[in-house]
Order: C-alpha cells, then sequence, then structure tokens
C-alpha cells in the first residue's frame, strides 16, 4: 500500500491485493489454453478500454447508463437525505460521471461527505477525481487503486462509526458469475455497520432484441472495446494476435440470464505470446469468451440481497422494470 497526496484535496492509495489473484500472464495461461476458452472483464480496462466504454455509454443502443442516470438524477436527493453520509465509497467508479448526481444533491443539502473511488483503471479515476475536486470546493477525495476482486478488507476507509454509503454502479455485479457475485457482496457487506447503506444498480431482464443491441451498438464501440483485449494481451504479454482476424459477437443466454460477449476467429490462425514462452492453435469459428452480463430479475435482486444479509430499503426502478437502483441497508 502506498499513498501520494496530490494536492490539498486528493490523495491516492496504491491498494496492494489483501490475497493472491492470477495476473494476466496466468490468467491467460488457464482461460486461453482451455475450452472453451474465456478471459476476466477486467483487462478491458486500459486507458483506451475505459474511453471505448466511456463511447458505449453515449450509444442509443446502450440503455444501461441513460436508465440508471435517470433514476439517480430523480433519486439521489432522497438517497442522500436518508443516508447523510460522512463518506461515499464506491468501487469501479470509471469516470463517475453519474456520482456527481449524489454529489449535486450533497451539495443540495449541504451535506460534505468525503469520497473514496476503487478502480483497477488508475487515470480515469484521478482525471475525475481532478474534475470532481474543481467543481466541489469542498470535496476530499481519497482514490484507490486497485484490484477489488483481489480484497475488501483491508481499503484504507474511514471506520465504522461515520456513516458511509457504498456504491456499485452500472450493473457491474452482473459482470460476476453468481457464485462470485455472492461472495463480493458478502464481502462488501462485511466491511458495512449498521448505519452503512450500499446502492446499487443492477440491470434487469428485457426483450433480447433490446439486450443484444445494447451490446452490439451500430458505431463498433463495443466491438472495439471487445477487440482491445486483444491489445492489451499483445502489450502485456508481447503477442502477435491480429484483432483484425476476429468478430465481436454478443449473445443474451436465456437460460443462464446473461449476455455473453465473445471475440470469433474468422480464419484459422496461430497465436503467439513470447511472455509465456507459448502459442495456441485457433480454428475459424472458435471463440473466447470475454465477458458475462447478468441480467435480474426482481425476484432475483430480492434472493441476492438477501443472501447478502441486505434488506432493501428503496427499489427505485427506471420505466417498467427495465432498470434497478437499490438502496440496501444491513438486515440487523
Ligand atoms: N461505475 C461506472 C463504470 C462501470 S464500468 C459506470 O457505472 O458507468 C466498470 C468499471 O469497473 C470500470 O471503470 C473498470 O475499470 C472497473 N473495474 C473492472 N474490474 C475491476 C476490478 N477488478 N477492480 C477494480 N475496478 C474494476
Ligand atoms: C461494466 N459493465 C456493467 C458493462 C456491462 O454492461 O456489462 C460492461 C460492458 N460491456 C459491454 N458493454 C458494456
Amino acid at each position: 500500500m502506498s499513498r501520494d497526496v496530490l494536492s490539498t484535496r486528493l490523495v491516492h492509495h496504491r491498494v496492494a491485493p489483501l490475497r493472491r489473484v492470477p495476473d494476466l500472464a496466468e490468467d491467460a495461461r488457464m482461460g486461453l489454453m482451455e475450452r472453451p476458452r474465456w478471459l476476466p472483464p477486467k483487462y478491458f480496462y486500459d486507458a483506451r478500454g475505459s474511453q471505448l466504454f466511456e463511447a458505449i455509454c453515449d450509444t442509443p443502443e446502450y440503455y444501461p447508463t441513460r436508465a440508471e442516470a435517470a433514476v439517480l438524477a430523480a433519486e439521489s436527493r432522497r438517497v442522500i437525505e436518508r443516508v447523510r453520509p460522512a463518506h461515499i465509497i464506491e468501487l469501479g467508479s470509471g469516470s463517475a460521471r453519474k456520482t456527481r448526481c449524489l454529489l449535486a444533491a450533497c451539495d443540495a443539502l449541504g451535506v460534505h461527505p468525503r469520497y473514496w473511488p476503487f478502480e483497477v483503471s488508475t487515470q480515469i479515476m484521478i482525471d475525475s477525481a481532478e474534475q470532481l475536486i474543481a467543481d466541489y470546493d469542498w470535496l476530499h477525495v481519497e482514490a484507490m487503486s486497485g484490484d477489488y476482486t483481489a480484497g475488501l478488507a483491508h481499503l484504507p476507509l474511514p471506520a465504522e462509526a461515520a456513516r458511509r454509503l457504498f456504491v456499485f454502479l452500472g450493473g457491474t455485479l452482473g459482470n460476476f458469475d453468481p457464485a462470485q457475485a455472492d461472495a463480493f457482496m458478502a464481502e462488501i457487506v462485511a466491511l458495512m455497520g449498521p448505519g452503512d447503506a450500499l446502492l446499487i444498480g443492477l440491470d434487469r431482464v428485457k426483450d433480447v432484441a433490446v439486450l443484444e443491441a445494447a451490446y452490439d451498438d451500430a458505431a463498433g464501440y463495443t466491438a472495439a472495446f471487445n477487440k482491445n483485449v486483444l491489445n492489451v494481451l499483445n502489450r502485456t504479454l508481447d503477442g502477435d494476435i491480429s484483432p483484425d482476424l476476429y468478430r465481436h459477437q454478443a449473445v443474451f443466454n436465456r437460460p443462464l440470464s446473461r449476455i455473453e460477449m465473445r471475440l470469433i476467429a474468422e480464419q484459422p490462425h496461430r497465436v503467439h505470446l513470447e511472455a509465456l514462452g507459448r502459442g495456441f492453435d485457433m480454428a475459424a469459428g472458435e471463440s473466447i469468451l470475454t465477458e458475462i452480463s447478468r441480467k435480474f430479475s426482481r425476484d432475483d435482486i430480492a434472493s441476492l440481497l438477501a443472501r447478502a444479509g441486505l434488506r432493501e430499503a428503496e427499489h427505485f426502478e427506471y420505466g417498467t422494470g427495465d432498470y434497478s437502483l437499490v438502496l440496501a441497508v444491513p438486515d440487523v
């Protein structure tokens, strides 16, 4: 763990992993050599991947950002009035553009929490933190860079005595499989005291055409985001993969209620990853599963929270159940 004071109101903490998690070399050795091939989604978010994600959020097809932004615009005041947080801790904050609704509500209500974003993509977090402290003269940001899959219990957070609002937006919990999601929720809840709350965004099951279009926008930002993970592999593991040999695919797996994003090889070729000292053959039509994005029913959300030991304090819905933003508190 190291700490850099970037300005009087911005501190950058580099969070060392609490437990060892595989690095890209180990994940590639496991996931790419296995059939079907897979990679964890956290590697999408290098500087370019984070920019592409922002572009996805602005496409007409990718409704989750707009849905969540609309709910936050309408309900942030209610959330802040209810929790009156001394600290806001956000997991996977990205550009924090929607978090601004919460901070604007804080500003309007004269509630002045400290903000603790936790991100694997450091630059986007620092850039957004600099903008936020410029916009709110009362705001102090404790930016934490690291991998949230490597643990939460050791984060340099304020004591439970202060009221804390944990925030996990964008439907990002859906990028975990059910067991990982339960384990992650349990880690969040383990941090929470009686006065704390969790604000979590979860995408809902809906028409397949709407879901699949959201993950395959016409402008091609999602395809570029998906293929960019091959650039990350090339750069980090000294690889020779040509992204042009792959096509982006996003399909809704109804039984598992999840979008599955894949990269499909369009022709047979050999891949070499120098840092692993090995290569592998991709057949035409063979795929790499790069992301799952689970879609929940209202009942799924209720049981997810109950299993975590949380109770819904507020359940805000966008449209006719298209997106959920839930304020949950420990069920004591
Ligand atoms: N909360 C934002 C961003 C969602 S995109 C929104 O709702 O728009 C998911 C974010 O989680 C990205 O910014 C990504 O860099 C971050 N992220 C993904 N895996 C992570 C990990 N293992 N540890 C920390 N941050 C992670
Ligand atoms: C961050 N996460 C919730 C996004 C999602 O919708 O699953 C990532 C994403 N992948 C493709 N488009 C957006």
